[in-house]
């Protein structure tokens, strides 16, 4: 089927990389790649400290294992933030999803708290036991996935660069409420919300259907 309402671009600004500074490549990026997932992550120091964190360079990424990534930035004096320090002490995480109804604590959460703070108490959530893992589950969050974490990859170096943590999904909780009978969540009540650039947030409360193609042979997933 021929689309017809297409419109192709002409001009373009073009934004090499390589001549801006990292700053700028980073707003750059938060603004185009978007409306971002956010991994509310749950880890334990090797001391057993629970801390928790927001991170929106995530996704899914398989499902033989059932797997996903999420990155956290080395921070600007060069050192790493403690969910990766704990990640390379304990290599386990639970992976918690955002909605509307958490974002204001999830953004408490994202604060720089000390590595000693149990940042379920200074966010006010709840921590809940693991059923395969250490780090406890957010019992304010409707979906939680326990991980192991089956590699760290650093990419770059120094201020920015990304540490990219691989994990392997153990397990799906889908709180009953939410959960449909094949599996999966019912994705008009479960109400989560994305990242965008600056500090936009975006819900999913507006949605459509494509459905797939039928021309063209392929799998389509
Ligand atoms: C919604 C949201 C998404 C975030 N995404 C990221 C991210 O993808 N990568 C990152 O390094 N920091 C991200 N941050 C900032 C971290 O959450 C913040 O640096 C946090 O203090 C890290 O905690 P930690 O030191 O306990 O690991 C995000 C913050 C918010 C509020």
């Amino acid at each position: 089927m021929a689309v017809t309402n297409m419109k192709s671009f002409t001009d373009y600004t073009t934004l090499v990389t390589a001549e801006r500074e990292n700053r700028a490549n980073f707003h750059t990026m938060l603004s185009c790649v978007l409306p971002r997932p956010i991994a509310f992550v749950s880890t334990v120091s090797a001391d057993g400290v629970p801390n928790l964190a927001p991170f929106s360079f995530f996704n899914g990424v398989g499902s033989n294992p059932p797997a996903i990534i999420f990155s956290a930035a080395t921070k600007a004096d060069g050192t790493d933030k403690d969910t990766i320090n704990n990640l390379r002490a304990v290599p386990e995480v639970v992976v918690n999803v955002v909605t509307y109804s958490i974002k204001d604590a999830m953004n408490q959460a994202s604060f720089a708290y000390a590595p000693e703070i149990d940042e379920f108490e200074a966010a006010g959530f709840t921590p809940v036991p693991s059923r395969f893992i250490k780090p406890a589950r957010i019992g304010e969050s409707p979906v939680q996935m326990e991980c192991k974490v089956v590699d760290i990859v650093k990419v770059g170096h120094g201020a920015l660069s990304a540490n990219i943590c691989i994990g392997e999904i153990l397990c799906f909780h889908i709180a009953e409420e939410m959960a449909l009978d094949n599996g999966t969540v019912d994705v008009e009540k479960i109400d989560l919300v994305a990242r965008m650039g600056g500090d936009w947030y975006a819900t999913m409360r507006d949605r459509f259907e494509l459905p797939k193609p039928t021309e063209g042979g392929g799998d389509a997933l």
